[in-house]
């Protein structure tokens, strides 16, 4: 059963933030940059933002991330495991990650202390959404595409139990009124 889902961020004002991110990057990056998309969520901001890069005047490599943080219902459990690695050697690399929200932080920083393990020359992050107040590790984004009140949001790539992926904007998931919580 499909519920509807509120606007949040329109894909037109996500369109427009992804321009403004990728010239950022593209005024703090010499070249050789490898983006890394954290799956799954970030599978579609990576999509926009590495084609944002190209009009801004870059040429990355990508790569892809699976990372899980077990969750229970909608929070974040804490253990972060690799679904699958990148194939790509990062030592000496410029790496961006990318991912869709940063929200305890546990799996940026995980993806951030591996690729700084692995040797990488810089590691900088780009997240999406940010919502604050709910960090339980210490990191903060290096860029961020928009605030995101406390609320579970879904679309543009983020799920909940594997749905709305597809949705072309960030929304709100509607409570319906006659279901009672449990
Ligand atoms: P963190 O490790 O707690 O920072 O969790 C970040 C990850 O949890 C994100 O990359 C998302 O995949 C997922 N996540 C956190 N909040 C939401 C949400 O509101 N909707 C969908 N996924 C979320
Ligand atoms: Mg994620």
């Amino acid at each position: 059963m499909s519920r509807r889902v509120n606007v949040l961020f329109a894909a037109e004002a996500i369109a427009a933030r992804n321009a403004e991110l990728a010239k950022d990057i593209a005024i703090s990056t010499q070249d050789d940059l490898l983006v890394i998309a954290v799956l799954k969520g970030s599978f579609v901001f990576a999509a926009d933002l590495i084609r944002a890069l190209h009009v801004a005047g870059l040429s990355p490599e990508v790569e892809f991330l699976s990372l899980s943080s077990y969750r229970d219902q909608t929070e974040s459990s804490g253990t972060v495991r690799i679904v699958h690695d990148i194939e790509s050697e990062v030592a000496g690399r410029d790496v961006l990650l990318v991912d869709d929200i940063l929200e305890s932080g546990r799996t940026l920083a995980y993806a951030k202390d591996l690729m700084a393990a692995r040797g990488a020359r810089r590691v900088r992050t780009c997240v999406l959404l940010e919502k604050p107040n709910k960090r339980a590790v210490s990191i903060h984004a290096d860029l961020v595409g928009f605030v995101c009140p406390d609320l579970f949001v879904v679309g543009y790539g983020m799920d909940v139990a594997h749905a709305y992926r597809e949705l072309p904007f960030v929304g709100v998931v509607e409570v319906d009124p006659d279901v009672a919580p449990h």
